[in-house]
This record gives C-alpha cells, sequence and structure tokens, in this order.
C-alpha cells in the first residue's frame, strides 16, 4: 500500500482565468519560482529544488530494450519548495495540474525514498503534461530531491525515480526521462547507454538549434500502445535467444519492423553523437528524417500532425525533424542553423527553441 498523503492543487487554471498570467499549452508561462514565491509568506524558511524537462534529440523506444538515447535537458522545469515538518508528513500543494491525479507521483516517490522526516511544500510546473518532454520524471526527481533523494548517487535518484514511475502509471517505462532530468549537462546531450548505464556528453554546436513544435494532441502512455511495443520486443528478443534486442543484428532482424526500428535507431544514436561532435548538423538533421520514418513506419507510434509537423519544419528550413519521446502524440524535435530559428518561429509562433540546461539540484537563493 502507498502511503497517504495531503496533497492539493490550487491556482491552475484559476490563475489563468482570472487572467493573472498568460498561458501556454494550459500551462502558465511565468517561471515556476516566481510563481512560488508569490504564495510562501516567508519563502526564505524554505529548502528549493528542480528538476527539469528534457527533449529527445535521437534514439526512442530503444532505453527499454537496453540500448542508446541522446536527450538534452530543457529550460521547462517543475520546481518544490519545502521545509521540514516534525509528525513525518508529506504535505504539497501544486499551483498546477502537473499531471492527471499528479498526487500519485507524489505517493509513489515517498514510497521509493521513504523520507527520514515529512515535509510541508508548495510545487509547480513549466513542463506540459503530455507534451512528451518529461513531466511526469521532472515531478518524480524534484519531489525526490524536497525528499532528501539527493543523498542518492545520480544514477541511483534516477533509477528509484523510474520506480516511482512504474508504481505511479504502471507503464514499464525506460530509464532515460528520469536520468536525463536528473544527470544532464548545459550545452550537452547526454550519450545514455540503458544496458550499462554508463553516461557520456556530448557537445552541442554553437550553430545549432533545437527547435520543439507541440502538435497540440496529448499522449498519455497508459492510453497508448507503449506497454504492448515493449513486450513485443522483448518477445522478439526471447525468440532469437537474445537478452535484450541490444544484442540483436540488422540481419536478425530484417523481417521484424519493431526490432528493425530498435537496431537502426541505437545505431542513428552512435551516428548523431558522432556529427555533433564535428558538428555536421545538416547530418543530424538526415539522421532525424531517417528516424522519423523508422518510428513511423517500423515501430508505428507517429500520427498524422506529428508526421505533417516534420514535413512543415523541413520546408521552414530545419535541417531535419522527428517526433520525440514516446509518440502517439506529444512533440516533434527539429535541428536547424540558429540563423533560421526565427524563420520557424514566425511559421511556428508557439514553438520552443531551447539550449541544453543543467540536470536538476538544489536552488540556492531563488
Ligand atoms: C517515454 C518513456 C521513456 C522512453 C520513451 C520512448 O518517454 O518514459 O522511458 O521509452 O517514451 O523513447
Amino acid at each position: 500500500m502507498l502511503a497517504r498523503i495531503r496533497s492539493r492543487c490550487i491556482g491552475g487554471q484559476s490563475d489563468a482565468a482570472c487572467g493573472e498570467t498568460p498561458t501556454e499549452y494550459g500551462r502558465p508561462i511565468a517561471v515556476p519560482v516566481s510563481r512560488i514565491r508569490r504564495v510562501l509568506p516567508s519563502p526564505e524558511e524554505y529548502r528549493w529544488f528542480r528538476a527539469p524537462g528534457r527533449v529527445n534529440l535521437m534514439g526512442d523506444h530503444t532505453d527499454y530494450n537496453g540500448g542508446l538515447v541522446l536527450p538534452i535537458a530543457i529550460g521547462l522545469e517543475c520546481v518544490v519548495a519545502v521545509r521540514p515538518r516534525d509528525d513525518g508528513e508529506v504535505s504539497l500543494r501544486s499551483l498546477d495540474v502537473v499531471e492527471d491525479d499528479w498526487t500519485r507521483y507524489v505517493d509513489a516517490v515517498r514510497e521509493v525514498i521513504a523520507p527520514a522526516r515529512g515535509v510541508d511544500g508548495v510545487l509547480a510546473s513549466s513542463v506540459p503534461p503530455g507534451s512528451g518532454l518529461s513531466s511526469s520524471a521532472a515531478l518524480e526527481v524534484a519531489v525526490a530531491l524536497a525528499l532528501g533523494g539527493g543523498g542518492l548517487a545520480p544514477v541511483e535518484l534516477a533509477l528509484a525515480c523510474q520506480r516511482a514511475e512504474h508504481l505511479a502509471t504502471g507503464v514499464p517505462s525506460g530509464v532515460m526521462d528520469q536520468l536525463a532530468s536528473v544527470a544532464s549537462r548545459a550545452d550537452r546531450a547526454l550519450l545514455i547507454d540503458c544496458r550499462s548505464l554508463e553516461l557520456r556528453y556530448v557537445r552541442i554546436p554553437d550553430d545549432a538549434a533545437i527547435v520543439v513544435v507541440h502538435s497540440g494532441v496529448p499522449r498519455t502512455l497508459e492510453r497508448s500502445a507503449y506497454s504492448e511495443r515493449r513486450a513485443a520486443c522483448e518477445q522478439i528478443a526471447t525468440v532469437l535467444g537474445l537478452g535484450s534486442l541490444r544484442d540483436a543484428t540488422l540481419d536478425q532482424v530484417l523481417d521484424e519492423p519493431l526490432a528493425r526500428h530498435v537496431v537502426t535507431e541505437n545505431a542513428r544514436v552512435e551516428q548523431t553523437a558522432a556529427a555533433l561532435e564535428i558538428g555536421n548538423i545538416v547530418r543530424v538533421g538526415e539522421l532525424m528524417l531517417e528516424s522519423h520514418a523508422s518510428l513511423r513506419d517500423d515501430y508505428r507510434v507517429s500520427t498524422p500532425e506529428l508526421d505533417l509537423l516534420v514535413e512543415q519544419l523541413v520546408s521552414a528550413g530545419a535541417h531535419g525533424a522527428r517526433l520525440t519521446g514516446a509518440g502517439f502524440g506529444g512533440c516533434v524535435v527539429a535541428i536547424a542553423p540558429r540563423k533560421t530559428a526565427t524563420d520557424i518561429a514566425r511559421v511556428f509562433p508557439t514553438a520552443w527553441t531551447f539550449e541544453a540546461a543543467n540536470g536538476a539540484g538544489p536552488l540556492s537563493q531563488p
């Protein structure tokens, strides 16, 4: 049984409804820190923590197959401010509807972190839920830090938060989102080997703009075929006599579209890292287009809206684009020369241009 937690939601829609805060995808644009400061009588009595969302540049549906991924942390984040309380209770309120039934995530994080002390606090998030930008991982990691999880090694913290995600949703997701939120570094993409959990940092070339556009179609992993895809991949690996599809060769999976995606996508992660390292963003764009085609045709997780966005982004000047995250809705990520990012923003007024951000941690003097 999960521990019961007193949590409630205030603000959110009502902020927007009373015209105080402009919203974007139903989420106030103002940064979470300033919104939390406004509702705390004495903010300096609180300890503050932040955890970013992520956008994955390459390597989707590879993490749970023991494969490779290449995300960056982004400037959208979940922030939690807490102060200790003596009775061991965890009482958080949220300024946003951070997720459907968001308290189950807090509950699950408490379960895995087993904090020594209780806390009172407030949280807010600028990561839109259902966008494929890891709103739930940002929530889990920020809450885990607020409950004392910062004492864990980064990989352990990410694994604990992945367990919390499984507990909260029942979806057997991989570790990419939580590890990206915990371990990312500014100006770098994070190459994660999801079998060994080794991390490598890959510099993003200065002339590259990472542009993200929301399809407007929200996705929830629970309602998607995510679990079915994972089970099918494990089944194929078993038939091939392999521990995971990470060990499959292209020859072994030529007639298995799901496994073919995984094998070719792992190769594209390595090729993308190599292209970024030599500053060849045209090549990164080509690889993104190949990845999107593979996710669309072999892994079958795209939608007509995502396919159209990919085409439109290329017409607007991007070198390439692909769906990012689980698919079935959510966002498209593109790579473009910095000088064309403003042209793209003219075509897509709601596009974000993200710099690779630092991973989660405490905030001093917010
Ligand atoms: C979701 C999951 C991740 C990963 C991606 C697809 O974001 O949480 O673990 O599997 O989908 O790459």
